[in-house]
């Protein structure tokens, strides 16, 4: 292993590793543009130049391999005159656009101008190269040729991952100019990825696009739930109002990248119908009721014997164990579920056709995904039935089997279809207001944090079962998720000696069925 020192700091690296790697392992951020960990190496924008001792010119940090005994200043007087240089270069037809420009915040022409340059233009104004501001390019991104640095991130994304080339460099000089290749539009299902990834405001995202400064807004650590893939990403929001979704990186799930499917999801999370508080039906209509009534109520039935309870595979790790708890505690029949719609889109990169985020959970708890729920419906004694996250209704058109089941008790998100035959609906959070975790599709555990409240008096699933549990007359308590995702891990083998602290911000696999 070649031993390196940057900046008088010594790190041995595996060969083959670039200057750039070295300096991040060692904590020291050496500026660029055009460098991702995703993407091949171009090399074009020279914004990360080094001095390397005994190199008669500076190198480049992204293509430069470490050797033993190199020695490289990322601070030297020779490196500050290049990263100025530089700068002045990629400035100097550039728009002054900045207190208008959505990129704001998150741009690395401002933070690099303020870290590395701080020069006055020596450009006038009229002097710049005008291009097209402000072109809809595909649904969900904009380009602003007039901001873009060249730094080809975008191109080499679309060539090397979705593998569907639709931008590329037209024009010689600095005429050239980022734009749709003939008679396309960025218009593939993981488009939006490329405005993460451009490093300044040239590529915006339709949907976000003024709507926040993001300096303002808080971030969570989350896992999509809209396919089983559970790619990594976070959850911006503000005052409890979800802005965008953005991936995070995990080798294992998702690399840097998700899906604009799972991105778009977030609006669904926070729909018009969201249920507000318990609904409990009188003579004919819903009637609003407190937790403590409505859990009573379900509770005193529940005792009675005669319960089917469904959960589906939207429901996390935690609410499937509290559901197999309250089914032990009344003597129910139990049926998992796991429902896409038929032909869901689906490819062999990140997207799932199983458009729930926790099937493989469902299983490892001993649920099978295409659980008996019609035997369930159908039996003679049934007497009380609970649906968790399952809209029976719309998912199986079982509103007929509904309207037979003498007690329906249905938590969920929203008020959809099931809820239409319901005595009883208690109003649950999503995923993005609660602690929990889902299994992926490859088995592997991650944790969601809450980044956001339920709305009204809504509480999240695992709250609002742990209450059930005790209007059941149940000892335990849970003062958390993460002590009901202990007592699984402690009951279920897949999930031995996981916990909170060891899934991390990356997750860990569940051990498999035994
Ligand atoms: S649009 Fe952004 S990512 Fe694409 S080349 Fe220009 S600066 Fe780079
Ligand atoms: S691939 Fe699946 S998990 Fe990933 S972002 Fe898309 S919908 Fe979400
Ligand atoms: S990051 Fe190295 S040349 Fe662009």
């Amino acid at each position: 292993m070649p031993t390196v020192e940057i900046d008088g700091r010594r790190i041995a690296v595996e060969d083959g590793t670039t200057v750039i790697r070295a300096a991040e392992r060692l904590g020291i951020e050496v500026p660029h543009y055009c460098w991702h960990p995703g993407l091949s190496i171009a090399g074009n924008c020279r914004m990360c130049l080094v001095e390397i001792e005994k190199m008669p010119k500076l190198q480049i940090a992204c293509n430069t391999r470490v050797t033993d005994g190199m020695v490289v200043h990322t601070t030297s007087e020779k490196t500050k005159t290049a990263q100025k240089a530089v700068l002045e270069f990629l400035l100097i037809n550039h728009p002054i656009d900045c207190p208008v420009c959505d990129q704001a915040g998150e741009c690395k022409l401002q933070e690099y101008y303020m870290d590395y340059d701080r020069q006055r233009s020596r450009v006038p104004l009229p002097a710049k190269v005008r291009k097209r501001k402000a072109k809809p390019i595909g649904p969900l991104v904009i380009l602003d040729q007039e901001r873009c640095v060249l730094c080809s991130r975008c191109v080499r994304f679309l060539d090397e991952v979705t593998h569907t080339s639709e931008l590329a460099f037209y024009q010689r000089g600095d005429h050239v100019e980022l734009d749709l290749a003939p008679g396309k539009r960025l218009d593939n299902p993981y488009s939006a990825n490329v405005v993460d990834i451009c490093p300044v405001g040239a590529l915006t995202n339709r949907d976000f696009r003024f709507r926040a400064r993001v300096w303002y807004l808080e971030r969570s650590e989350s896992v999509c739930g809209a396919c089983a893939n559970g790619c990594n990403m976070e959850i911006y929001h503000r005052e409890g109002t979800i802005y965008r979704f953005q991936p995070r990186e995990n080798d294992a799930v998702n690399q840097y990248w998700m899906c604009d499917a799972g991105r778009m999801s977030y609006r669904a999370l926070q729909g018009e119908g969201r249920l507000l508080q318990p609904l409990v039906r009188g003579a004919e209509e819903f009637a609003p009721a407190t937790w403590e009534s409505a859990l009573g109520a379900v509770a005193a039935r529940l005792r009675e014997g005669g319960v089917g309870i469904v959960v589906s595979a939207q429901a996390p790790n935690e609410e499937v164990y509290l559901l197999r708890r309250i089914g032990a505690a009344v003597s129910a029949r139990l049926a998992g579920i796991s429902w896409s719609p038929p032909g869901a889109f689906h490819d062999d990169f990140l997207v799932k056709a199983d458009k729930n985020p926790n099937t493989q959970g469902l299983g490892l708890q001993g649920l099978a995904p295409d659980g008996a729920v019609d035997q369930l419906l159908a039996a003679a004694d049934l007497r009380t039935l609970v649906l968790h996250r399952a809209d029976l209704a719309t998912w199986q058109g079982a509103g007929a089997a509904l309207e037979r089941v003498p007690y329906l008790v249905v938590l969920d998100t929203d008020l959809r279809e099931t809820a239409e035959y319901a005595n009883v609906v208690l109003p649950i959070g999503t995923y993005a207001e609660s602690d929990g975790t889902f299994t992926n599709h490859a088995g592997r555990v991650q944790r969601f944090r809450p980044a956001v409240k339920p709305p009204g008096a809504a509480r999240p699933g695992w709250e609002a079962l742990g209450a059930l549990l005790a209007a059941l007359g149940e000892r335990i308590r849970f003062d958390g998720a993460e002590a009901v995702f202990a007592a699984l891990a402690a009951e279920c083998p897949p999930f031995d000696g996981l916990g909170y602290d060891a899934l991390g911000s990356q997750g860990r696999p569940a051990a498999g069925p035994r």
